[in-house]
């Protein structure tokens, strides 16, 4: 039997990435999973993977959860499908990279409200499901640039900063009912996202990881699989750097 037998855990961003490899993790250590993200052939996919090797463990979820809107209406069809929440694991996030002396509002407004106002909209469509759960987790997905900041990502930097400040705060708001509030702060890891840059930046990269090498999503996924099970009930409002020795 998994650590999470029958737990019922939404996940955004699981269509791909560190998300679904959340996602996949979790449903292997028992739960059922909600698997949301912004286009639906992506959350669909996922959902399918997973049902392929854990029949009905997934249902997919199609939303942009920077509308707080469209998350409520998916959060009540998560609530009637499912009929409760255990683990929130919000792990969307997108990039939006320039020079603060180009960035547009546009810009800024676009990764803060995805990164951190997102965040925000999903605890508040499950809240008082968690609340409702003995021993309920939320899990942020936050960045290493939301500890260091970095010249070009102020955008991302303050919205990871952020979403540790509003865990925090979940973390003392909700340990009264025994529900755990935690960040883990990814630091390079090998996906879509960092696919994209430049074999020069990344080398840059290289350089300042103590253990010489990239993250692979799946290092997130165990992390977050530890943080969501019963082992973790102790530990809140912490952040956890999974970052081969980056920031320390
Ligand atoms: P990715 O770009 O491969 O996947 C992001 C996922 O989020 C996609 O499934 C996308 O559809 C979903 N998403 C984006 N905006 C959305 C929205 N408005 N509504 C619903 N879903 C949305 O990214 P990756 O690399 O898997 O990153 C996952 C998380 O980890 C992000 O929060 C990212 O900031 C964080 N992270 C990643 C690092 C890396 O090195 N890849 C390092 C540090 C943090």
């Amino acid at each position: 039997m998994g650590k999470l037998q029958d737990k019922i855990a939404v996940v955004t961003g699981a269509g791909r990435g560190i998300g679904k490899a959340i996602a996949e993790k979790l449903a292997a250590e028992g739960a059922k999973i909600a698997v949301v993200s912004r286009t639906e052939a992506n959350s669909n996919s996922a959902a399918d993977g997973i049902n392929a090797l854990y029949p009905d463990a997934a249902k997919a979820y199609a939303v942009d959860i920077a509308d707080g809107h469209a998350v409520a209406e998916m959060g009540k069809q998560v609530l009637a499908d499912f009929g409760h929440v255990d683990i929130l694991v919000n792990n969307a996030g997108v990039t939006k990279d320039g020079l603060l002396l180009r960035m547009s509002e546009e810009d800024w407004d676009f990764v803060l409200n995805t990164n951190l106002k997102g965040a925000f909209h999903m605890v508040k469509a499950f809240q008082r499901s968690l609340l409702k759960q003995k021993g309920a987790r939320i899990i942020n997905i936050a960045s290493v640039i939301g500890l260091m900041g970095n010249a070009g990502q102020a955008n991302y930097a303050a919205s990871k900063a952020g979403l540790i400040g509003f865990t925090k705060s979940l973390a003392r708001e909700f340990a009264g009912r025994g529900v755990t509030a935690n960040v883990v702060a990814p630091g390079f890891i090998a996906t879509d996202m960092t696919g994209v840059l430049d074999e020069k930046v990344k080398a840059a990269v290289l350089e300042k990881i103590p253990l010489g090498d990239f993250g692979q999503a799946d290092d997130i996924a165990a992390t977050v699989a530890f943080l969501a099970s019963p082992e973790a009930r102790y530990i809140t409002g912490q952040v956890l750097a999974v970052d081969g020795g980056m920031v320390m």
